[in-house]
């Protein structure tokens, strides 16, 4: 296990390449099971989230390339080789669920090519239950026949057929997994209140890539024609507006000049304004997006919302933006019930921060101290490395193996930035 220690106060400066995005590569490389053969997907993200992907994949006779060739010349960086033409398995066991469960991602595409699917349900997660009630329901509406059995979804069909399904909540994952299964039901499917994450969408254009024929792509309502057969195409997956934001806030809270390359720019919008409302100038253009250190940062109240509302994935991040803002802002987190976990190891480098619900009142400090503190999710890790870069004095941040999971290289960007971090074994 390592840790990661930071001498904070330095204003970040400098360039920062924006990596593939987690949430896109993963259901893009499960979709890969509805089309055999081998798929050329750019851009993937090296993440500990994809190598367990991977894994997934794998013990369904899914094979990879990375590096020389399946074929041909070496790959470049990012580039993966999927070889989905040999499906020897329909099963995603517990020990690999328990560690993603972006694992239940492979339902949709198994039931579509293998007509079955043994997947374990995902237990609860650090950041609240994380139910899976949607994606069953809207598959059972499709002809499934679930059953679950010591912890796994055992799931069966004869036939997918196309359906109506109006999504409760407009979940992420449930969105993508029954987007998936109808792009080879017999007849169309409509999915109602869909997620309009930009990473379902870029899902959507994979599958479209394959032969699928979805309408409506990046809006709450998608029309799904089942067609007979889906073939393997190339893709480049899209750049990660979590990791962006991120880096913006990093630079925010240093008071840092730091351009952002390779962003999604048109995905940050609610982000990019809320950085404003906080005093954080930002200048885009293109796929770059440069923070300028301005006067102060002051409180901004946030409220977490479905897309294109303030994305859940910069709760955590922004919080730690605030915690040193001029004045007060009220955190509102919609999503998930138990996100704010990282709220008591903020506290500890020396934020004040009240809970109430599922609000958080910050009021901001002149400044933060150094102090050990301890990473319990992919986001709140990322919120206590931006508090460490502007605390006074040394922190380190334990149990980083949660950063892995969603941040490609992230103390050689930042220390690329000037950062004083290093990644030492705890
Ligand atoms: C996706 O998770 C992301 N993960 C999450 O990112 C992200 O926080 C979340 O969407 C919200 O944007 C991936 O894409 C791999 P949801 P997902 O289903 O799909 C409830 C990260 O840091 N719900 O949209 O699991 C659920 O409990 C991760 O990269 C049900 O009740 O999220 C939650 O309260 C963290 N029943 C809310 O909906 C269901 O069947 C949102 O969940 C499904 C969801």
């Amino acid at each position: 296990m390592d840790k990661i220690v930071i001498d904070g106060g330095v204003p970040l400066e400098g360039e920062v390449s924006i990596s593939g995005a987690k949430n896109a590569a993963l259901p893009i490389m499960a979709a890969t099971l509805l089309a055999p053969g081998v798929h050329r997907l750019h851009n993937v993200p090296r993440l500990a989230d994809i190598r367990t992907m991977k894994r997934v994949l794998g013990l369904m006779g899914v094979t990879f390339e990375e590096s020389g060739g399946l074929m041909g010349p070496p790959l470049p960086e990012g580039a993966l080789l999927v070889d989905t033409s040999n499906l020897t398995g329909w099963m995603a066991p517990y020990e690999v669920v328990k560690t993603m469960r972006a694992a239940v991602l492979v339902l949709g595409p198994l039931l579509a090519r293998a007509h079955q699917a043994s997947v374990s349900l995902p237990g609860g997660c650090a950041i609240g239950a994380r139910p899976i009630n949607l994606h069953l329901k809207g598959l059972e509406a499709m002809g499934v026949k679930i059953t679950l059995n010591q912890g796994y979804v055992e799931a069966k069909t004869k036939e997918l057929k196309g359906a109506e399904i109006i999504l409760d909540f407009p979940t992420v994952t449930g969105t993508e997994n029954l987007m998936m299964a109808a792009t080879l039901a017999k007849g169309t499917t409509r999915i109602v209140n869909a997620a309009q994450e930009p990473e379902v969408g870029d899902l959507a254009s994979f599958l479209v890539a394959l032969g699928a024929q979805i309408e409506g792509i990046g809006t709450d309502i998608l029309t799904i024609h089942g067609v007979e057969a889906l073939s393997p195409a190339p893709y480049k997956v899209m750049s990660d507006r979590i990791e962006a934001g991120t880096y913006l806030a990093a630079a925010a809270i240093t008071k840092g000049k730091v351009a952002v390359t390779n962003a999604p720019v048109a995905h940050l919008t609610a982000v990019i304004e809320k950085l404003h409302d906080a005093g954080v100038r930002c200048a885009t253009s293109g796929d770059r997006i440069e923070v300028q250190p301005g006067g102060g940062l002051n409180g901004a109240d946030i409220k977490t919302l479905p897309y294109p509302g303030f994305p859940t994935d910069m709760q955590a991040q922004f919080m730690a933006l605030m915690s040193v803002a001029k004045g007060a802002s009220v955190i509102t987190e919609t999503i998930f019930e138990d996100r704010f976990i990282h709220v008591g190891e903020l506290k500890r480098l020396g934020a004040d921060i009240t809970i109430s619900g599922n609000q958080a009142v910050v009021r901001g400090r002149r400044h933060l101290s150094g102090a050990p503190v301890m990473a319990t999710d992919l986001r709140a890790s990322a919120s206590l490395i931006i508090a460490g870069l502007a605390a006074q004095g040394t922190t380190e941040v334990h149990r980083v193996y949660h950063l892995d999971r969603g941040y490609a290289n992230l103390v050689e960007k930042l220390s690329a930035l000037g950062a004083r971090i290093k990644r030492v074994p705890a």
